[in-house]
């Protein structure tokens, strides 16, 4: 194995009395696909926070690249190469696809945002957003004014302008959520396949399985801040614990399972 790209020791985090993360630990190696599940408030959203440096640990150490960043401040962080999806109301509507995803990469690298505009335009920035578009489908839409787009093609543009900044760990908090069934399947064969080239690590937190078990490598279980089992999909899928507290299951359920098999094998 490689150096991890991401370490996550004995993370913690305390609201008052409530401990919403409550020492986890966590090594994902580069090129990884990690899900992070639970139930709700069982502190996804807070990890996030804390690895991408909106909130500060109350204890433990996030390092990346080898590198201590616990709590820096969200722009070093995200300077080191920490991309979390941008919320849909970072898009300039009235820019089009194609300039949106522009305007992230002439800032990325180095050039003004401010001072973008279409005469700023440079050749090497719109070929490389046209192949982002490309590759997360959207291509046929680059000139379309980016508030005319669907939810789903809105969420797409989300994760090209993230891409665009080449990171070298990228945050997915729920990306399929609020999608149709249709763009569900779409958005998760894309990011199937962002993964399968190699070219990223992502961090996916996400509630609907089918997602889940699609895209990870391995899962991290959490429950009440706790990590309550981590391993491959299939070692979740058969784990006790994780059917009891998370897949809603209990044990009174799984006798009459098993009692089933029976009278469906007598
Ligand atoms: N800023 C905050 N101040 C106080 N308590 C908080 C804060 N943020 C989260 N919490 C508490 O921390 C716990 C974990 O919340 P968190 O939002 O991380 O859960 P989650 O797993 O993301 O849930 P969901 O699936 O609903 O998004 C909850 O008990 C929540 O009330
Ligand atoms: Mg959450």
């Amino acid at each position: 194995m490689s150096q991890p790209i991401l370490t996550i020791e004995n993370l913690t985090k305390r609201f008052g009395g409530n401990t919403a993360v409550n020492g986890i630990d966590l090594s994902v190696q580069p090129r990884e696909t990690i899900a992070i599940i639970g139930p709700n408030g069982a502190g996804k959203t807070t990890f996030y926070n804390m690895v991408s440096g909106r909130m500060k640990p109350s204890d433990g150490r996030i390092t990346l690249d080898g590198r201590d960043i616990t709590g820096l401040p969200p722009h070093k962080i995200s300077r080191l190469g920490v991309s979390r999806s941008f919320q849909i109301n970072n898009i300039f509507p009235e820019m089009t696809v194609q300039e949106n995803v522009e305007v992230v990469r002439s800032a990325f690298l180095g050039h003004s945002r401010r001072l973008f505009n279409l005469a700023s335009r440079n050749r090497p920035v719109q070929e490389q957003a046209e192949a982002l578009l490309e590759r997360l489908g959207i291509d046929s839409l680059k000139h379309h004014r980016a508030e005319v787009i669907s939810y789903g093609d809105k969420r797409l543009l989300e994760i090209a302008m993230v891409l665009a900044t080449e990171p070298k760990l990228v945050l997915l908090d729920e990306p399929t959520a609020g999608m149709t069934p249709e763009e569900t399947r779409r958005t998760t064969a894309l990011i199937r396949k962002l993964a399968d080239s190699g070219d990223y690590t992502f961090l996916i937190t996400e509630h609907d399985m089918d997602v889940v078990f699609n895209l990870a490598d391995r899962i991290l279980v959490m429950h009440r801040g706790e990590r309550l089992f981590a391993g491959t999909p299939e070692e979740v899928k058969q784990d006790p614990d994780v059917r009891r507290a998370y897949l809603g299951e209990d044990d009174d359920e799984q006798d009459q399972d098993q009692d089933k098999h029976q009278e469906a094998g007598a």
